[in-house]
């Protein structure tokens, strides 16, 4: 036993709630060694620990098949886990030379598997990128990288488990490099020192681990900058234990071993491979690119109303006004107070006047406590037997803020059926645009249900992931998959209803969840460290394959300062989805509620946001096209560059806006990381590199473009539908050898499907040898129609003395500014191009 080092002991004995004594731990065939704190012993080194031969799985057979090998693997010795399973099947396909699927699973009886579509090679990889290789006895796998060598995954580090009720594998890491594993608070880089996560959808606010959703998927990058990522499909509780052999172990209580292995070889390229398995997110609609406002606690119509006349009033941009669970009528869904917000169908008229939309809450408790009669969603859901039941066949009932409550079985089409009729009936009164569900873990303030949790194997499983104690209620396999499904059905059911791009964002997710809805982090406090945390957060989503995140800006619970709130409204404005939202008996915070110095500030950094909306859109397009993240981690651009590697407080904007924002109080300045080449200031041209102090006094959020980038712009109104109308304003920030790059979609900004139906333009910049040439590759004049204004080159190395347009000469304008001189071009006149408002 002492041989084994620490780093390489793996637990046997996770167990939270018990105190493993030598006896226990012996009992398991296991080692035991109390942790030896004089010696220097980490906390967090298991006591009891598997033995290096501890029985385990032998493969008895393996053979070839088209697409890969099948192989058997058997048991001779019992593990310790109640209906261990004594034969598995191996199957291996090599789906692409880049993606590898590994599955085991009972060779005798089928389990449950994740109901979700996954693409189906059709034939064996010719030139895979990778090597597999397997061990006999114990069964175990080493995948490697076939270019480098590089170990990717090697399980004979420890025993593989499978029992009915408790599934575990482990591995070796090539690196400490590891991202991913939802839904968590945490730096975007994971600790390896003994860190445990747990993945199991549950209501708690973000102040720790295990949160609203489950994302078994993990990023590592090798030395050297390639990259690799997992994705284990299964949706059952389970937890991740890393440990700084470097290793990781899955730990599952239901369900099989289906594994995904993307091999990129940059981490782009991962999340793009990783996508194609669970499917490329949806474009959503310009106007959800806009800035939203939302409280809980407006607390009627009028109050919202006057928000948005307020808004209206300061010029402050806005898309779309939200209403939280204050808008319903005993908190039932399908309803509004009658009293209280009796004038909401003319504020969504007035919205829609005004190029804006309307954005409401939906939970899925329905509310089970009215007479008979008097509530159809109820009534007519238990006529049609679409609630979740228990194990005697009768709807659960369980507690939300409605009271007591039946919820709604996403997983059966009927319950689509029901819930698409229940919004056609609502929005009959109240024609809202996108809809937010919420709650969606399921959330239940009960233990269970009214009756508590049965006995049973499924509400009291031999194991139990987590820190806290979870009890999986009937719905043992599904639970993680609730806000996944329900946000099909509500995505679906907004095309019916509206006929246009659906809007959804949801508090719980699962994979896949980026082909209908965006989400948010939760309840977040105003304070400085949940603003800070909400980067981690978002780019950990960008993993994910759910573009369209975002955070509440100047944070949910609590009281918001000035201060936090300006911070927070500048890095907010760069959220991919940018929602201000307050908890009820708060003071408000709506950029309105400020002094003049700050709402202007809040103002204008929104219209920065809504001039780089043309930007921002084909960043999404080329997301839902490709996979390429929109809110992307520096080391995404600049793998090499190790420093990168842990970097959470900056981000970009595709590869080329930096973001740097200010995280701290009292700062009037930041501190940013710059990857090698050239980065312009947004707004003074001025170029900088390395570790740079910017100067950040409270009205101003530090950006930068990237040299080698074309970014299409446009003059900003204070609707993304106004904003749209208006000319592009090109900026080409010229490398050191003069050349730059850009694109842009465009397209009516809602149609269903504008891409795959041909209603869009795309568009691609190019700045060689002086020339700038935009290219049409794609044009529908009808869908879309794009001039453009103004063209700001950064970095023209000296004044020029021409320049044309199309063969004929032209007025412009020269800026030497010393640092990094601008030549800016005006369709009919030189443009003023002043260090301040270079556009
Ligand atoms: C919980 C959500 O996370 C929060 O955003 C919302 O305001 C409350 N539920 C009330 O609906």
């Amino acid at each position: 036993c002492s041989s084994v080092t620490e780093p390489l002991r793996f637990d046997c004995y996770p167990e939270r709630n018990v105190v493993v004594t030598q006896e226990l731990c012996e009992a398991r065939g296991c080692c035991f060694i109390e942790r030896d704190q004089a010696s220097g012993s980490r906390q967090g080194v298991p006591w009891c620990f598997y033995p290096p031969d501890f029985p385990s799985y032998v493969l008895e057979s393996l053979n070839q098949t088209e697409l890969g090998m099948v192989g058997l693997l058997r048991r001779k010795v019992k593990a310790y886990y109640p209906r261990d399973i004594e034969t598995l099947q191996l199957s291996v396909e090599f789906e692409t030379d880049t993606r590898l699927h590994i599955k085991i699973t009972d060779s005798s009886s089928p389990r449950y598997e994740v109901p979700l579509q996954v693409p189906r090679a059709m034939k064996r990889a010719e030139n895979p990128a990778y090597s597999l290789d397997f061990s006999r006895e114990p069964f175990g796998l080493v995948l490697k990288r076939r270019a480098s060598g590089v170990v990717l995954l090697n399980t004979t580090v420890a025993p593989l488990i499978f029992a009915d009720q408790f599934l575990q594998i482990s591995t070796t890491l090539p690196s400490t490099f590891l991202y991913g594993l939802g839904e968590h608070r945490s730096s975007f880089l994971h600790s390896l020192d003994w860190n445990t996560l747990t993945l199991w959808a549950r209501d708690v606010p973000p102040t720790s681990y295990n949160l609203y959703g489950s994302h078994p998927f993990y990023l590592l990058m090798e030395e050297g900058g390639a990259a690799h990522g997992v994705f284990l499909l299964n949706s059952n509780a389970m937890e991740v234990a890393l440990q700084p052999a470097p290793s990781l172990t899955w730990r599952t209580i239901g369900g099989i071993l289906d594994f995904y292995i993307f091999l990129g070889p940059d981490p782009n390229m991962v999340i793009q491979q990783y996508q194609q398995v669970i499917g490329l997110p949806a474009m959503p609609p310009l106007w959800g690119l806009g800035f939203h406002l939302c409280r809980w606690g407006y607390g009627t119509s009028n109050e919202t109303w006057q928000t948005v006349k307020a808004m209206r009033n300061y010029q402050i941009p806005q898309d779309a006004q939200w209403n939280d669970i204050d808008y319903m009528e005993g908190y039932r869904d399908f309803t509004f107070d009658p009293q209280a917000f009796s004038t909401l169908p003319q504020l969504v008229e007035d919205l829609h006047k005004h190029g804006q939309h309307y954005v409401m809450i939906l939970d899925p408790g329905i509310s089970s406590t009215n007479p008979r009669g008097s509530y159809w969603p109820f009534d007519e859901g238990l006529r049609r037997g679409i609630f979740i039941n228990t194990t005697e066949g009768q709807p659960l009932i369980g507690q939300v803020w409605p009271g007591l409550t039946a919820f709604p079985d996403f997983s059966n089409q009927d319950t689509h059926q029901w819930w698409l009729e229940n919004l056609k009936r609502f929005h009959a009164h109240v024609p809202f645009d996108g809809l937010w569900i919420d709650m969606n873990e399921p959330s239940d303030f009960m233990d269970g249900s009214v009756d508590g949790c049965p006995a049973g194997d499924l509400d009291k499983p031999p194991y139990v992931p987590g820190k806290k104690g979870q009890n999986a209620s009937v719905h043992y396999n599904l639970h993680n998959l609730y806000g996944l499904m329900e946000a099909k059905a509500t995505a679906s059911a907004l095309i019916q209803i509206r006929g246009k791009r659906p809007f959804v964002i949801s508090r719980s997710t699962f994979p896949s969840q980026g082909r209908y809805s965006g989400h948010w982090l939760g309840d977040n406090r105003s304070e400085w460290k949940d603003m800070s945390w909400s980067v981690p957060g978002l780019l950990s989503f960008s993993l994910f394959g759910i573009p369209l995140v975002g955070a509440d800006i100047c944070g949910f619970s609590g009281t918001t300062s000035e201060e936090l709130c300006t911070r927070w409204m500048q890095l907010g404005a760069f959220y991919p989805f940018a929602r201000n939202h307050n908890t009820q008996n708060e003071k408000a915070q709506d950029p309105t509620v400020f002094s003049s110095e700050v709402r202007t500030a809040m103002k204008e950094v929104l219209l920065t946001r809504y001039t780089l909306l043309p930007f921002l859109y084909t960043l999404f397009h080329r997301a839902h096209l490709l996979g390429d993240t929109v809110m992307r981690p520096l080391f995404f651009e600049f793998p090499q560059d190790m420093v990168t590697y842990s970097i959470d407080r900056q981000f970009l904007w595709g590869e080329s806006l930096l973001v740097t924002p200010v995280l701290e109080p009292g700062a009037d300045s930041v501190i940013g990381y710059f990857p090698r080449g050239l980065w312009y200031d947004y707004y003074t041209v001025r170029s900088g590199a390395y570790w740079e102090v910017g100067p950040a006094p409270l009205d101003h959020i530090n950006l930068h473009i990237r040299e080698g980038a074309v970014l299409p712009t446009q003059k900003p109104e204070t609707t993304s539908g106004a904003s749209r109308g208006n000319p592009l304003r090109l900026v080409a920030a010229l490398s050191p050898n003069a050349v730059a790059w850009g694109d842009l979609f465009w397209d009516d900004g809602e149609s269903l499907d504008s891409f795959e139906k041909d209603n869009y333009s795309y568009l691609v910049f190019n700045v060689t040898q002086n020339v700038f040439t935009s290219t049409v590759l794609h044009a529908n004049v009808e869908a879309t129609y794009v001039t453009v204004d103004t063209l700001t080159v950064y970095g023209v190395r000296g004044p020029p003395t021409r320049v044309t347009i199309n063969g004929e000469e032209h007025p412009f304008s020269y800026l030497d500014n010393q640092v990094s001189p601008a030549l800016c071009v005006l369709h009919s006149q030189p443009h003023p191009c002043s260090p301040q408002a270079p556009l």
